[in-house]
């Protein structure tokens, strides 16, 4: 195999230079452009980062205004893309239905979807406006209610949680601390670097793929239990405690024991050997919004006691096992009324400007080639065919 290298998981191998985003795993430290995420997340608003992120400097009042304009005149779909979702069964998981959906909307561009700059600023505009409408698509069909057409006098957070929970007949009642929040978290989700998802977007993009394409496979990506499904899988953990009765310690003791093959859901980070600096702004925010929505207080308190029983258990500290951006999410999702299958769906639509940032920088580099890892091959040496008749 030569000097090729085995580094499972890329543990230790860049894959890229990139402008985007800045991980100081030890210390704790994510900036976006520069940026801390502690001042986006009290400053910024969800479309101001997703500009931030994607053309590299904060927008100026008129240029904030012009994108958000953009990004209104596009959120309705192709009726014909509505009809698209009446073709996954109820129940459907939102997911897979978001990543069929993203993918579909290649097909549904008038125009060329080709590499030219306009092609690929249109394409950006299409996405972040249309995400929040495939995502509130794919949970209304999934209980059977009807779609709502967009509503462009709302914010782009408002217009989503309208989607999702509204209906055509009635008037919605929005909660000020409920939009920020929902807000809050899609700025804290933005972007993060090399991770799976934005890995497998650069990785489809660099054979040449279009976004539509690269994004679809990032979203499919994210859905695993590893990666944006923690969230789904954290409160199904919490859940699992309190129905089968057992104390934090032992469920902790269990994790620790590795028999049952259990982990403990949000926590620990292939880069973060310290507090997740998302984790830390969440737990605030859950605290919050609990207090103001009658949330899962039960669930909430086995977290915040699985967190203390973990930080001072040497399996856990030893292995710099802190709590991740998924920890408290799926809390507070679960308190503004999202079922958990919505979560990992929230966290795509968070995640949409660094997939698209992270394929144009792609896609802008005159370096960039076709991803390719190596392998060491493990299998038989030659060896002869042998006939039917003979095995
Ligand atoms: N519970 C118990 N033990 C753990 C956990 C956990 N959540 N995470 C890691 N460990 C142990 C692991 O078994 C290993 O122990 P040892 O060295 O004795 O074999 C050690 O800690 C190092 O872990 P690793 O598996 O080598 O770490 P990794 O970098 O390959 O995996 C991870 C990172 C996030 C996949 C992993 O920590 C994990 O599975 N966590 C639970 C799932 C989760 O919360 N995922 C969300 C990640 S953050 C959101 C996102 O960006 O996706």
């Amino acid at each position: 195999t030569g000097n090729v290298t085995y580094d499972m998981g890329f543990a230790n191998t860049a894959s890229c230079q990139s402008a985007i985003t800045y991980i100081d795993g030890e210390k704790g430290v994510l900036r976006y452009r520069g940026y801390p995420i502690e001042q986006l997340a009290d400053k910024s608003t969800f479309l101001e980062t997703a500009y931030l992120v994607i053309y590299g400097e904060l927008p100026r009042p008129a240029e904030l205004a012009d994108f958000e304009e953009r990004i209104k005149r596009k959120t309705i779909i192709d009726e014909g893309m509505r009809k698209f979702f009446e073709t996954f069964p109820r129940g459907s998981h939102p997911m897979p239905v978001l990543a069929a959906g993203v993918q579909a909307l290649g097909t549904f561009s008038t125009t060329s979807i080709g590499d030219d700059p306009q092609s690929i600023e249109k394409a950006t505009e299409r996405l972040i406006a249309k995400m929040p409408t495939l995502a509130a698509y794919g949970y209304k069909n999934s209980r059977g209610e009807p779609f709502l057409y967009p509503d462009n006098a709302l914010s782009y957070v408002q217009n989503f949680e309208r989607m999702s929970f509204g209906y055509p007949t009635e008037p919605y009642h929005f909660e000020p601390e409920i939009t920020r929040a929902l807000d809050v978290l899609l700025i804290l989700h933005a972007d993060h670097e090399q991770n799976c998802s934005s890995s497998t977007v650069r990785l489809v993009g660099s054979s040449g793929a279009n976004i539509y394409a690269s994004i679809s496979a990032g979203i499919n990506a994210l859905s695993g239990p590893l990666h944006g499904g923690a969230n789904q899988a954290v409160l199904e953990m919490l859940e699992a405690i309190k129905a089968s009765g057992i104390s934090v310690k032992e469920y902790v003791q269990q994790v620790k024991d590795r028999n049952a093959g259990i982990k403990l859901m949000g926590f620990g980070h292939r880069i973060y050997k310290n507090y997740d600096p998302r984790a830390a702004i969440i737990k605030q925010h859950a605290d919050r919004v609990l207090a103001l929505k009658s949330g899962r207080r039960d669930l909430l308190d086995i977290a915040q006691e699985l967190e203390q029983a973990a930080l001072a258990d040497d399996y856990f500290t030893e292995r710099k096992l802190y709590p991740n951006v998924d920890f408290y999410s799926g809390l507070i999702y679960e308190a503004m009324g999202f079922p958990k299958e919505m979560f990992t769906v929230l966290f795509a639509i968070g995640r949409l400007p660094g997939w698209i940032a992270q394929w144009r920088e792609q896609r802008a580099d005159p370096n960039s080639r076709i991803g390719r890892p190596r392998q060491v091959y493990t299998g038989v040496p030659e060896r002869d065919y042998v006939p039917m008749d003979d095995r």
